[in-house]
């Protein structure tokens, strides 16, 4: 039997409702990405670029389709699955929410620590990790140490630690100069391709959206087909 999907949105609406007014922020947004895909999400400021991942993310809830990752319905995890399952989700924000009083080898591992791995595999895992995003040199500063291409590097580090089926980025370059944003975002798309990683970026930098295999724009609460290359 073939594995389902690692990200499959089905018809998904979101409205904030508030003494004052109700925002429909998304109307029916369907997205399906298989095993390794990857896919930039655009869309002007407010459209709900952030809630789509919020939702995937089961940091908020849908009023009404469906968010299956990795086949498994995330509305009807119970909260403790739901805590797990979201450790094992590779996340990266626009500001690193690195953990300052750690070094960056130590932010590395605490996911995986907290998720019950030994420290032996732990340490080993985050080494490999820190290596692959070119900061051995640098594994035992603290964040305030690192430069902020060098935090975001440390933070995509950290987002595949528990060899996620699925990596959500938001704005991961949003804070960085053109260069280090280059950096980043060569290194983001390269170890998710290299490791077979389902990737969804939401980005304003169009050189960003420019490197995934399909490129999707969010206006009126609905993702339309903006580009799209044939995979490496
Ligand atoms: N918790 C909330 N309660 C009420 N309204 C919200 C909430 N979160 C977001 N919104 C509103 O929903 C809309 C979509 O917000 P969202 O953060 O998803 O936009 P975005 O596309 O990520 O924008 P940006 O590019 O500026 O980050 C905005 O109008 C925002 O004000
Ligand atoms: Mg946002």
């Amino acid at each position: 039997m073939s594995s389902p999907p690692p990200l499959v949105v089905d018809q998904v609406w979101k409205t904030y409702r508030s003494e004052a007014e109700e925002l429909a922020v998304l109307r029916g947004t369907s997205l399906r990405l298989g095993a390794g895909e990857s896919a930039a999400v655009t869309g002007a400021s407010g459209s709900g670029k952030s809630t789509l991942l919020n939702l995937i993310g089961g940091l908020d809830q849908v009023d009404s389709g469906s968010i299956l990752v990795g086949g498994v319905d995330v509305a009807t995890l119970p909260e403790r699955a739901l805590a797990a399952f979201r450790r094992r989700l590779g996340l990266v924000f626009q500001f690193h929410h690195l953990l300052r009083d750690f070094t960056a080898s130590e932010n590395v591992q605490l996911p995986l620590l907290i998720g019950g791995a030994h420290r032996h595999a732990a340490g080993t895992r985050a080494a490999e990790l820190i290596a692959a995003v070119g900061l051995t040199p640098h594994a035992s500063r603290y964040p305030h140490q690192l430069s902020g291409g060098e935090r975001q590097r440390v933070a995509i580090a950290r987002a595949l630690a528990a060899h996620p089926e699925v990596v959500l980025a938001d704005e991961p370059t949003g804070n960085l100069d053109e260069r280090n944003a280059g950096e980043v975002g060569d290194m983001l798309f390269g170890l998710a391709e290299q490791r077979g990683v389902t990737l969804l970026v939401v980005t304003h930098d169009r050189s960003l959206a420019a490197r995934a295999q399909l490129h999707l724009h969010l206006e009126h609460g609905q993702l339309h087909v903006a580009g799209e290359r044939s995979p490496p």
